[in-house]
């Protein structure tokens, strides 16, 4: 186990956490090495008798050094922005091997794409596929083109993180791809290479997944009959982690449950997982500013909604503890920021043993805390530690005060 506790103390592989709060401050991020290169092999094996790529979903933590361990151990990756794509590249990935989801592309974002030579651009829109191939056209180039279809299906996860309904924006009505297949298959600027969906993301359970498949499927032998071969087949991300009491299902339960669906066909398979890759890697570890007893029991602590903001964003549970054993009584605390507002909540109604100065750590936090931190309050966003056996990297450094201000200008005339 990558993270949990020795002798009481919490640790991250052989790293004791409250040393690593001492050394580099907090609030902290703290990600496990080895957590993260196993729950990518994990995914890489259980998809191993098919041709597949598996393309780390870089919105989920998109830090360099993340990314760099992905790409070494030849990971493809799903983008949704060209800063996302720079950040590959500096990281070293691959860009044939990187597909490009999103709504609302721009025309420099397309040309950038096109420039490196991207694995595929999952398109969402009849709109987008005209300015793809204006721009490729205008460019000489042909671009390679998954259609990212809507195959409506209730993803039964949080309505704010589900996206396969037809009521959503995201996609194609998987009842109008056909005949945008075919228009896309007549424009000189494309190349039609994929089929496309993601239904949602904290997914636990798989048969709204098959449930997308056995739809896209039926998709591709109709796109067949009309002489529109199909070379990938890309089905999103989505596997849920444990939070509280989850019992998610494994990559390997989602290779068994689609590997009938795609007997006997040869498409190349891809997958964008992101939380399943590094959401129990991480944790945010935060110290307690103030206790603060009364109707509530609250605890003041160093780490806010600016620093993870899923709690506050969408009510969601992550586990809180201490990272040390102390000696006062177990109270029921909610975990409360120092931002001036109300859901400004890490955690409520937690049993905790709590002296001030508790160093506490919140689980579950590798997917969705830090890029999603922002400097609201000029709260200068935290650092982040990546773990590796008893050794510690800086991988990036806590903001300083002057980097709230960069790029600003104050007004030169009276
Ligand atoms: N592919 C596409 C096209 C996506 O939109 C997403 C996530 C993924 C892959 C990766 O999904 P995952 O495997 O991580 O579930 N901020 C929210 C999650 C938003 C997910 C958005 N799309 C949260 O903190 O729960």
């Amino acid at each position: 186990m990558s993270i949990g506790r020795h002798n009481d103390r919490l640790h991250v592989e052989q790293c004791p956490v409250d040393a690593l709060a001492e050394r580099y401050g907090t609030p902290l991020y703290v990600y496990s090495r080895a957590h993260i290169e196993a729950a990518w092999r994990a995914y890489d094996d259980a998809f191993a008798d098919r041709d597949h790529l598996v393309c780390y979903a870089v919105k989920a933590n998109g830090s360099l050094a993340i990314l760099q361990l992905l790409a070494r151990l030849g990971s493809g990756f799903d983008i949704v922005s060209g800063g996302e794509l720079e950040r590959v590249l500096q990281a070293g990935g691959d860009p044939r091997r990187t597909v490009f989801s999103g709504v609302g592309k721009t025309v420099a974002e397309i040309e950038r794409a096109l420039e490196v030579g991207i694995l595929a651009f999952n398109v969402e829109s009849e709109a987008e596929l005209e300015r793809i191939d204006a721009v490729a056209t205008r460019h000489g180039v042909t671009a390679p083109v998954s259609i990212r279809v809507n195959p409506d299906v209730d993803a039964r996860t949080h309505p704010y993180i589900s996206t396969g309904l037809r009521e959503n924006k995201f996609g194609i009505d998987i009842h109008d791809a056909e005949a945008v297949y075919a228009r896309a298959a007549a424009m000189p600027g494309l190349r039609v290479t994929g089929l496309d969906f993601h239904i949602g993301s904290q997914l636990t359970e798989l048969e709204p997944l098959a449930d997308a498949l056995s739809r896209s499927l039926g998709l591709l032998d109709r796109l067949a009959a009309q002489g529109v071969q199909i070379e990938h087949l890309d089905i999103g991300g989505g596997l849920g982690i444990r939070y509280q009491d989850e019992t998610p299902p494994t990559p390997a339960a989602l290779a068994d449950a689609i590997r009938p669906l795609l007997a006997g066909r040869s498409q190349r398979l891809l997958m964008e997982p992101g939380r399943a890759l590094v959401g129990e890697a991480g944790l945010l570890v935060t110290r307690v500013e103030y206790l603060k007893p009364g109707h509530r029991d609250f605890a003041i602590v160093d780490a806010a909604m600016t620093d993870l903001l899923r709690p506050a964003l969408y009510d969601a549970w992550q586990r809180i503890e201490t990272v040390t054993p102390g000696n006062a009584e177990p109270r029921r605390y909610d975990i409360v920021g120092p931002v001036c507002e109300t859901a400004d909540v890490l955690g409520r109604d937690r049993a905790l043993a709590l002296e001030p100065d508790a160093l506490l750590a919140v689980h579950g936090a590798g997917a969705y805390g830090f890029v999603m931190a922002s400097q609201y309050n000029a709260r200068p966003r935290p650092a982040e530690v990546l773990v590796d056996g008893d050794q510690a990297h800086l991988i990036r450094e806590r903001e300083a005060l002057a980097d709230l201000w960069r790029g600003e200008h104050l007004l030169d005339r009276p």
